[in-house]
């Protein structure tokens, strides 16, 4: 066929161009699937507990990811500010990921250990008690708001599902570590061990 009746029909055309492409997507994403760095956990890599699940689910549903992303790319200026870039491996329990690209706020893949709890819960309480600049918003309702762990074996059950190495005693005694709890406690629990598997490793 000669080319310039490809060009001349757009029909033939869309569908040539998106045959190219897809085998060009094809090359570069499916070897991801069998590498191991993609694929594997690292090193000392443990699931969240039960309580940080909690504090996991209340992260995505007060939107905080539209402000804030979990990926660190690797260059100079952001492994000088945030620490060690991110790698897939430390993502693999993390259903879905949660690394967003705005970044209103600073990056939180390794917030883990950086503050206090008490610096934690003073900065959701209030931002600007202790950044005056701030312009995150307050988020006082989860020092009102308790757990009641009636889901929680629920969604480490449904993790399990997808390869999240959860045992059955940690299912069992799940709604017990939770409940009675308030949602700032699972909050700073899921924040403090953000990124802190990688986070020595210069
Ligand atoms: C409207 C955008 C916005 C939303 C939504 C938001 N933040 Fe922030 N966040 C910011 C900004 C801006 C900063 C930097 C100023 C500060 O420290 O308060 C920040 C800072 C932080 C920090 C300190 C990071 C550091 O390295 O100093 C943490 C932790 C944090 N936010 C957690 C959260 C959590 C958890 C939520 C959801 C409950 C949330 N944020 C929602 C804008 C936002």
């Amino acid at each position: 066929m000669k080319h310039e009746n490809i060009e001349k029909n757009i029909g033939l055309m869309i569908v040539l161009i998106l045959v190219v492409v897809s085998f060009g997507g094809l090359a570069e994403i499916v070897p991801l699937f069998f590498q191991k760095q993609t694929t594997q956990p690292v090193e000392g890599l443990k699931p969240l507990n039960a309580l940080q699940v909690e504090g996991r689910d209340i992260y995505i549903r007060e939107g905080c990811y539209v402000c804030h992303s979990q990926m660190i790319r690797p260059f100079r200026s952001e492994t000088e500010r945030y620490g060690h870039y991110s790698v897939a491996g430390e993502f693999v329990y993390d259903h879905p990921f949660q690394w967003g690209s705005k970044r209103t706020g600073p990056d939180l893949a390794r917030v883990g250990g950086r503050y206090s709890d008490d610096w934690h819960r003073a900065h959701m309480y209030n931002p600007r008690d202790v950044v005056p600049e701030s312009k995150m918003p307050s988020y006082p309702w989860l020092f009102s708001n308790t757990l009641d762990g009636r889901l929680t074996a629920k969604k480490l059950e449904t993790l399990r599902t997808l390869g999240v190495p959860y045992t059955d005693e940690d299912i069992a005694n799940a709604k017990a570590e939770v409940e009675g709890k308030k949602e700032i406690d699972a909050v700073v629990s899921y924040l403090q061990q953000l990124g802190t598997v990688l986070k020595d490793k210069r």
